[in-house]
């Protein structure tokens, strides 16, 4: 029996977007066999922030955390494929760019802790709660 294709919220952060990366992120996640199936460029605003990251909102790296996530534009996609959440995960890497992977995203471009590029969903409860928080229409 095969299983149901995934999805998964992705964001081009505002770094990767100031960085002129969005080609070429996107063309990482096409390379690999991934769908987009929505793609926006939004900025978030201190609300959008506070709920996309709920679970840190009481974290003392919150506050530089919403400066720079509010800061500019950003590139919201939704990408769908086998297994997109863990595979997406992997392409990233570590959430510390200084610590992260040669070969992924935040290895290859990223020297950071926080201007890391791209998030994406980290699991199936997050990727529901995510797309519904960015495309509810979708
Ligand atoms: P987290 O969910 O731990 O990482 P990931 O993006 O890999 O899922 O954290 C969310 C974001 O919060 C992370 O991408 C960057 C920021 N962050 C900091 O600014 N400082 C920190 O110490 C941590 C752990 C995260």
């Amino acid at each position: 029996m095969s299983s149901p294709i995934e999805r998964s919220l992705v964001l081009i952060k505002p770094d990767a977007v100031r960085r002129g990366l969005i080609g070429e992120l996107l063309a990482r996640f096409e390379r690999k066999g991934l769908v987009v199936d929505a793609l926006e460029m939004r900025t978030m605003d201190a609300a959008l922030a506070a709920e996309h990251y709920a679970d840190h909102v009481d974290k003392p790296f919150y506050p530089p955390l919403k400066e720079f996530m509010t800061g500019g534009p950003l590139v919201a996609l939704v990408l769908s494929g086998d297994q997109v959440i863990e595979v997406v995960r992997a392409m990233l890497g570590a959430t510390d760019g200084r610590k992260a992977a040669a070969g992924t995203i935040r290895g290859d471009f990223s020297l950071s802790n926080r201007e890391n590029l791209v998030h994406a969903s980290d699991s199936p409860e997050s990727a529901a709660r995510e797309l519904a928080l960015w495309f509810p229409k979708l």
